[in-house]
């Protein structure tokens, strides 16, 4: 019975309370190697496919390179100075392959090695604590050369490599992830070519994903054998994927759109298994007789905590006949024996990539990776916005960033009270860099990088995560 005289049910008010993570809630913020270093040929290093592409003309926008990027490889000490202002807890960068074994094979090359070692020396001075990815997206070009990840022989070579890491950082890295996103390594970088090493061919695709897993069950195995106490895990990117319709047409598409984006890679790496609709819509692909006995158990080897990367959902529809695929997935087709089905956009904000912003979608993600497939501890590795953003008297406001991370951090909470063990979040990106093929021209950072002088900003947002930090929790508003 509701009494008039009482006061109205305060949700408007309940919705924007403050809210508290759990202590040791791990607030960090995310980098990778080819995207902020620079110094391309300096210390040894060699190049990788990243090198190779992003000097092809007409690969990346306005013919833009990593060369230089945020020069972060000679800014260590005064970019962790500014991560300790922010108050970060823990700092997710990758480990240059090309840096640290030049070439891909043989012996390590003590002079890149000696850069991670100083940068995680200085981290741990700080109070933050290193996770170190081992590769996000830089794979030595003999490699490549060699054939890539369509190619077994590269997941052993992957084994090697992480031995070479594990030995020389893993007295001072407590938490490690094999791969960062291998739908994009294996999907855009061999079946649409958008990112490197460009070359599209679905069965290629398939294979490089099937590889890219291999060597994570074996970098995985290889870092137990070197460091017992690693924390070890990979990183997915994950997408809801929403049917435009109710239709049984528009639905099945969704179920194929989820088996080569969310699946493909969920189920071999955590049940030990390919789907087998996933088996049946790639069968003109593929026959998947690059899968050999024992592989599926090295790639499920027991892991310790899964990072989740979300950005946005997809939401899809049935081929039409005539119909023009939506331009960012235009042929040649990241989606290899479904390349006909449609991306709908629904008119509801995007950032500067377009992509649709859609927190409840993080909530949905966690949910399902905890309910479905595991009761291990979940990371948000990757969360982030790209906006255009203004220098304005010295300073950049970036509202629709902080909005951005702020609806996504309710969301990681409400996740968070459902029942996910969800043990961190990293926000993407520290810093403005180098956003593969888009270049320079898309900034996630929460720090402004001025790429003429180098000098660093930091935005609204970043003020603002500290604060987030400082109180473990988001404050009411
Ligand atoms: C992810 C990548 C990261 C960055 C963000 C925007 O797919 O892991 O390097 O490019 O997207």
């Amino acid at each position: 019975m509701s009494n008039p005289a009482s006061p109205p049910a305060v949700d408007v008010l309940d919705e924007r309370s403050p809210l508290t993570f759990p202590p040791g809630f791990l607030w960090g913020a995310a980098t990778a190697a080819y995207q902020i270093e620079g110094a391309a040929a300096e210390g040894g290093r060699t190049p990788s496919i990243w090198d190779t592409f992003s000097h092809t003309p007409g690969r990346v926008v306005a013919g833009h390179t990593g060369d230089v990027a945020c020069d972060h490889y000679h800014r260590l000490g005064p970019d962790v100075a500014l991560m300790a202002e922010l108050g970060l807890k823990s700092y997710r960068f990758s480990v240059s392959w090309p840096r640290v074994q030049p070439g891909g094979s043989g012996p390590a090359n003590a002079e890149g090695l000696d850069f991670y070692r100083r940068l995680v020396d200085e981290l741990l001075a700080h109070g933050i604590e290193p996770w170190l990815t081992l590769y996000h997206w830089d794979l030595p070009q003999p490699l490549e050369d060699a054939g890539g990840w369509p190619a077994r022989d590269t997941a052993a070579r992957f084994a090697d490599y992480t031995t070479l890491v594990a030995d020389a950082l893993g007295d001072r890295v407590r938490y490690w992830t094999t791969l960062n996103e291998p739908w994009c390594s294996a999907f855009l970088g061999y079946g649409s070519g958008v990112h490197a090493p460009g070359r599209s061919d679905g069965a290629d695709a398939v294979r490089a994903g099937h590889h890219l897993m291999l060597g994570h069950g074996l970098g995985v195995q290889a870092l137990r054998a070197a460091r017992p106490t690693a924390e070890v895990g990979v990183t997915v990117n994950l997408y809801p994927v929403t049917p435009a319709s109710e239709a049984p047409a528009d639905v099945d598409a969704a179920r194929r759109i989820d088996g080569l984006a969310n699946r493909f890679f969920l189920d071999p790496l955590l049940r030990g298994s390919y789907p087998a609709d996933l088996m049946a819509d790639l069968a003109e692909v593929t026959d998947f007789g690059h899968v050999r006995d024992g592989d599926l158990a090295v790639i499920s080897t027991p892991l310790d905590l899964v990072g989740v990367n979300y950005y946005s959902r997809h939401v899809v529809a049935a081929p039409v006949e005539g119909a023009e695929p939506e331009a960012y997935w235009r042929a040649p087709s990241c989606w290899p024996g479904s390349e006909d089905v449609r991306f709908v956009t629904r008119g509801v904000p995007v950032t500067d990539m377009d992509w649709e912003i859609d927190a409840p979608g993080l909530v949905e993600t966690l949910r399902r990776v905890h309910e479905e497939y595991t009761d291990l501890p979940l990371y948000v590795t990757e969360n982030g916005s790209a906006f255009v953003d203004a220098v304005v008297d010295g300073r950049v406001d970036d509202v629709d960033r902080l909005a951005y991370f702020d609806a996504h951090l309710r969301a990681a909470h409400e996740a968070i009270e459902a029942g996910v063990p969800l043990r961190g979040y990293f926000a993407w990106s520290l810093m403005d860099n180098f956003e593969w093929a888009w270049g320079y021209t898309k900034r996630f950072g929460m720090i402004y990088v001025d790429y003429d002088s180098q000098v660093r900003i930091p935005k609204s947002s970043a003020r603002w995560y500290a604060e987030v930090i400082r109180r473990n929790g988001l404050a009411a508003q």
